[in-house]
């Protein structure tokens, strides 16, 4: 298999087969002529998706806590975090494709650890997992987790984990919905 590079992370190039344990799952139709199809992310292809992405997905993230920063401060920074880190924690980027368009993402690693000694069990995590508003409640995101899940246990992990902004009652609906329970909880107050 010929790998490309975003920023260094591994990824599948475009008309590679699909590696045994990492098959695409079947697509689902939007519409009466356009179905959805999970596949790796391509550098070349999809490096401007990704980014727009990201910027969209922050800004998500920001209407719902403002003291977060806009999108496009942190997505240069962002995007090389996610390569640092599929590249560290065996990880990848997958993109859903709704005919011409890219219409979401996720980013999973199949192996990191808390910093702290005393949780010291490895874990897979989404890093992100994201749809467009406009293909939202339609199963893309489904397929994004379903492909997640597929590649952590491909690589051999037991324990999937992500985090979530509390105010993200859609996501956390998400996750209840595909057997996640709440795990840990940070809590945050402002010092004046
Ligand atoms: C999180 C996300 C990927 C989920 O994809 P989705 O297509 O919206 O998922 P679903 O339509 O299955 O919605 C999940 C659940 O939220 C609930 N929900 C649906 N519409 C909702 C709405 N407008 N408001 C609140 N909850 C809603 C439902 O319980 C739904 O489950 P159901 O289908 O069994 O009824 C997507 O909403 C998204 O990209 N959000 C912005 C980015 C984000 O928050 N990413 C996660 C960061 S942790």
């Amino acid at each position: 298999m010929n790998d490309v590079s975003l920023h260094g992370a591994t990824v599948c190039a475009p008309g590679d087969a699909w590696p045994s344990n990492v098959r695409p799952g079947s697509p689902i139709v939007i519409d009466q002529n356009t179905a959805v199809v999970i596949r790796r992310f391509d550098a070349a292809r999809d490096t401007a998706s990704l980014r727009d992405c990201v910027i969209d997905q922050q800004n998500f993230h920001r209407n719902l806590e403002p003291s977060w920063p806009d999108g496009d401060a942190i997505v240069d920074e962002y995007l090389a975090y996610l390569d640092a880190e599929c590249t560290n924690h065996r990880g990848c980027v997958m993109m859903a494709q709704c005919g011409e368009h890219t219409v979401g993402f996720v980013c999973v690693v199949a192996a990191t650890r808390g910093e702290s000694p005393d949780d010291p069990a490895p874990f897979a995590w989404i890093h992100d997992i994201y749809v467009r508003a406009t293909h939202r409640g339609a199963g893309v995101a489904d397929m994004l987790m379903a492909e997640a899940e597929r590649f952590a246990r491909s690589e051999g992990a037991q324990v999937l984990r992500l985090g979530v902004l509390d105010r993200n009652e859609r996501a956390r609906r998400f996750y209840a919905k595909h057997g996640f329970r709440e795990y840990t909880h940070v809590s945050t107050k402002p010092l004046e």
